[in-house]
């Protein structure tokens, strides 16, 4: 019986290599799909968003979830709405618009929360703990939102280690944005997940350095075409960056100068419109005591777009090989090259976590705002406060309401280097999410997402439930394949055999059956060893089994989030 179990467990895994990936969207044509074929490379993921009206709040949609929250990171002026996410005319659109949004914000003296309101509604969508992948092609067709020459908007197109979750600034803390793998006692305290960790909790290997590295596909400047200091580059522009830690000691770059030789990343290649970004260079994340502290670098190229061509759709494209190297193209034209040995800097590594995607747009006053003057007494950043006027690059009142418009989103892999799963089993993610579900949701939700909700949407008649599906007795009733609320989205999963340490679990709990007795002594030596581990163990445990950031996300301020605070070019 045994022996069944595993060979079915076996033939499961060798046919689903077989069966084409069941998250590539039904509307994706035989060309697209067949785009790297010649390399070896087959389509693994794409949503085309030809199907209007689709929802994406927590719990409607199985790829994506909007957020529904304040964004406390990078001095964010807006606030994400799951309603600014929609689908139509074959494209997912991120609106920002004006919009009174009231939250809770912390003063870090009297520790007293109060209300405050954000006057900009934006939307975030990411497959956080729902889609993931290890290396591959990622393109995105996308349109950035507002004028070319009027700065404030900050389109984005990323990716992100699936163990911190994007403005959940708790998951980020010592998280965010670790790319190492080596043991070293002055990382040991700022890296949460260290390689020097023997039996770490949560099913985590044992020497194996973990984070949450960052890959910026696309990050849209928009703005007046001026001379910007110590490069050719202007406005508008886009950056494309890898962003790790460990971080490059002092000397550190001083902004808008290029760094010194020796003394930063080096041999990266760049295109003919691109040159490094000396705009920003990464920052420290403080905490106390000292050792908590630790660097974070962006090592980032810009790339010059002409006015007409920024607001058209363009293919964004990455190529990230783990351990090896990431290549940025636009509309498959060369603009940046990192690869392993410029890293030999720090000995960081180039990503080989499981990451996630997002697209969004923010707003911050340290992207391309002015550089606020002692005269100018604006604190809102409300378009319709007088007093703000000062505080707003100019005609950003008049670019809002946009939208971000993404025609497609596109992944690939090598037949032979298949590998999807936000928790797989050299890099399992899933049970220290679930030990820490606090940094990843906000207070007042039970869990971080929802399971998918298939069916039970309000309707009238059989065509506004999708796929076929049916209206009965005032709600949606899916046909097979598609699911959410109106049946709208189509039904996605990952093919069996990709190495999810699900799979692997069962499979393991099938094949091989331990007397209880053994598995008593087993569980009885592990507690002993544990008791007997030393007061740092402990004390690391605590950082990341427990939540002692109690207020997650409620705290106003520079924080550690997914994200980063920057100055701007026009904070010179
Ligand atoms: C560089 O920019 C110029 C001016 O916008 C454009 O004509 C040219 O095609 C670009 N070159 C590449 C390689 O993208
Ligand atoms: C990257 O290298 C590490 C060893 O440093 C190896 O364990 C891992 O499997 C590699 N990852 C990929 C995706 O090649
Ligand atoms: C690091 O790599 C660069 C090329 O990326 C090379 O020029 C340099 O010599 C290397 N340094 C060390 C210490 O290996």
């Amino acid at each position: 019986m045994r022996l069944f179990l595993i060979l079915l467990g076996l033939g499961a895994r060798f046919c689903s290599t077989l069966v084409y990936s069941t998250f590539v969207d039904s509307d994706t044509d035989e060309a697209a799909a067949k785009k790297y074929a010649s390399e070896g490379f087959e389509i693994v993921f794409s949503d085309e968003f030809n199907t209007p009206d689709r929802q994406f709040k927590d719990g409607d949609d199985p790829t994506w979830t909007a957020l529904d929250k304040n964004d406390y990171t990078n001095a964010a002026l807006h606030y994400y709405k799951d309603t600014a996410i929609s689908t139509s005319d074959g494209m997912m659109k991120i609106k920002t618009d004006f919009g009174v949004n009231t939250f809770k914000a912390k003063n870090e003296k009297t520790g007293a929360f109060t209300r405050k309101n954000k006057y900009y509604t934006s939307g975030q969508v990411q497959t956080w703990n729902k889609f993931c992948f290890t290396g591959g092609i990622i393109e995105v067709s996308a349109s950035p939102p507002g004028h070319p020459s009027i700065g404030g908007l900050w389109p984005a197109i990323w990716m992100m280690g699936n163990l911190a979750r994007a403005t959940y600034v708790g998951s980020s803390d010592w998280m965010w944005p670790w790319s190492y793998d080596e043991c070293e006692e002055k990382n040991q305290e700022s890296q949460l997940i260290s390689k020097c960790a023997v039996n770490p909790h949560f099913d985590l290997l044992s020497h194996s350095g973990r984070g949450a590295p960052e890959i910026d596909i696309f990050e849209g400047m928009a703005g007046p075409s001026e001379k910007l200091p110590n490069t050719k580059i202007k406005k508008p522009y886009f950056s494309t960056s890898l962003q790790v830690s460990p971080g490059v000691q002092n000397p550190r770059p001083v902004l808008t100068h290029k760094p010194l030789d020796g003394k930063w990343y080096e041999g990266m290649s760049y295109g003919t419109n691109s040159s490094l970004n000396n705009f920003f260079y990464g920052v420290q994340l403080k905490h106390t005591p000292e050792q908590y502290t630790y660097q974070s670098d962006a090592i980032s190229a810009n790339t010059a777009i002409e006015p007409k061509e920024y607001s058209r759709q363009h293919v964004f494209k990455v190529d990230w090989r783990p351990n090896d190297s990431i290549t940025w193209y636009l509309d498959d034209v060369f603009l940046y090259k990192i690869s392993q040995p410029n890293l030999n800097i720090t000995g960081s590594k180039i990503p080989d976590e499981p990451m996630y995607l997002i697209l969004n747009t923010a707003i911050s006053s340290t992207w391309g705002f002015p550089t606020k003057t002692d005269s100018c007494k604006c604190t809102s950043y409300d378009c319709s406060d007088p007093s703000c006027t000062c505080a707003f690059p100019t005609g950003f009142c008049d670019n809002i309401p946009s939208s971000f418009d993404v025609d497609w989103v596109r992944i690939y892999q090598h037949s032979e280097a298949i590998n999807l799963g936000c928790s797989t089993k050299d890099k399992p993610t899933r049970k220290y999410i679930q030990g820490n579900e606090e940094k990843f949701k906000r207070p007042e939700d039970d869990v971080p997402i929802k399971s998918v909700r298939r069916g039970g949407g309000d309707c009238d008649v059989d065509g506004e439930c999708g796929g076929g599906g049916k209206c009965d007795n005032g709600g949606c009733v899916c046909g097979e394949g598609y699911t959410g609320p109106m049946c709208l989205a189509e039904d996605k999963e990952y093919p069996g055999g990709t190495f999810l340490d699900e799979t692997d679990e069962t499979i393991e709990v099938e094949g091989v059956h331990l007397p209880a007795i053994f598995l008593g002594v087993m569980f009885l030596l592990v507690v002993v060893l544990v008791a007997a581990c030393c007061k740092r163990v402990t004390e690391r445990r605590e950082r990341m089994g427990r939540y002692e950031y109690i207020k997650v996300g409620e705290t106003e301020g520079y924080k550690s989030g997914g994200r980063y605070d920057r100055a701007s070019s026009n904070r010179v």
